[in-house]
């Protein structure tokens, strides 16, 4: 589990009371109140309460992007290992290692379209680096907390193929929340370099991480047809995605509040 621990339920959470209504009302808008997107009403159940159900919503790194009072040093220290976990490495280690993690066809097919998207119309990643730098900031070296992570993502993406779909389709509804929310909270800092960003432009549109986790449905439920997959190992490579998403950026918390 995560090094931070939840307050108990009878703590006061008057400062953070704020920021937990924007991270219920961000998850309102970008994940349940969008028409189902699967034909089978349990992934569709399990994309839109999956990550409800877990607690990832208000965990104390998110709450503390949305509370909007970073120090300008707080924000190179999420910047930093978010770029290099869920955009370097997401982009340059985790999908090149699950396009060879599997041979069939659908799944390679759904990878391939992936990684045209983070190309498209040019290197995600790179886009990010460099917005990270119009802040002011270095991206410098991928540190610990960043490459644990990416590990966690190439054994999820390289497990049982079931497995391996759920987990994807958790990683990109997550994405779809995630990029909601440190875009509301740099909003408020940084206005007007926020405003003309591509690389937010890119992922807030609905052919962003919306239009993604829709492919992950379709491959699911084409292998879910023929037999290829269960709901079960879906289902559990979701919220393994999920879990190992929210321990990343509970570290990142922790490091920051060191
Ligand atoms: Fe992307
Ligand atoms: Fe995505």
């Amino acid at each position: 589990m995560t090094t931070m621990e939840k307050p108990p339920a009878d703590a006061p959470h008057t400062l953070s009371g704020n920021a937990r209504s924007a991270a219920n009302q961000l998850y309102r808008e970008r994940i349940v109140s969008r028409d189902d997107p699967s034909s089978l009403p349990w992934l569709s159940q399990l994309l839109k309460h999956g990550m409800l159900e877990l607690d990832h919503i208000d965990n104390p790194m998110y709450l503390t992007l949305l509370e909007g009072n970073m120090s300008s040093s707080a924000f190179e220290s999420f910047l930093r290992p978010y770029y290099w976990g869920s955009s370097q490495g997401f982009n340059k280690k985790v999908l090149p290692a699950a396009l060879k993690a599997h041979s069939n066809e659908n799944w390679r097919g759904y990878i391939k379209s992936i990684i045209r998207e983070e190309n498209t119309p040019s290197c995600h990643s790179t886009m990010f680096s460099n917005f990270v730098q119009s802040l002011g900031y270095e991206v410098g070296d991928r540190p610990d907390t960043a490459q644990r992570f990416v590990d966690k993502l190439i054994a999820g993406y390289s497990a049982t193929l079931g497995f391996a779909l759920g987990y994807a389709l958790g990683v990109e509804t997550e994405a779809d929340f995630q990029i909601a929310v440190i875009h509301s909270a740099l909003l408020k800092q940084f206005p007007n370099v926020i405003a003309r960003d591509e690389f937010f432009t890119i992922h807030m549109d609905e052919s962003g991480e919306e239009a993604h986790a829709k492919a992950t449905c379709e491959s699911i439920e084409a292998l879910i047809a023929d037999g290829t997959i269960e709901a079960s190992q879906v289902r559990d490579g979701f919220n393994a995605a999920v879990l190992d998403t929210r321990d990343f950026v509970c570290d990142i918390h922790a490091e920051l509040t060191h």
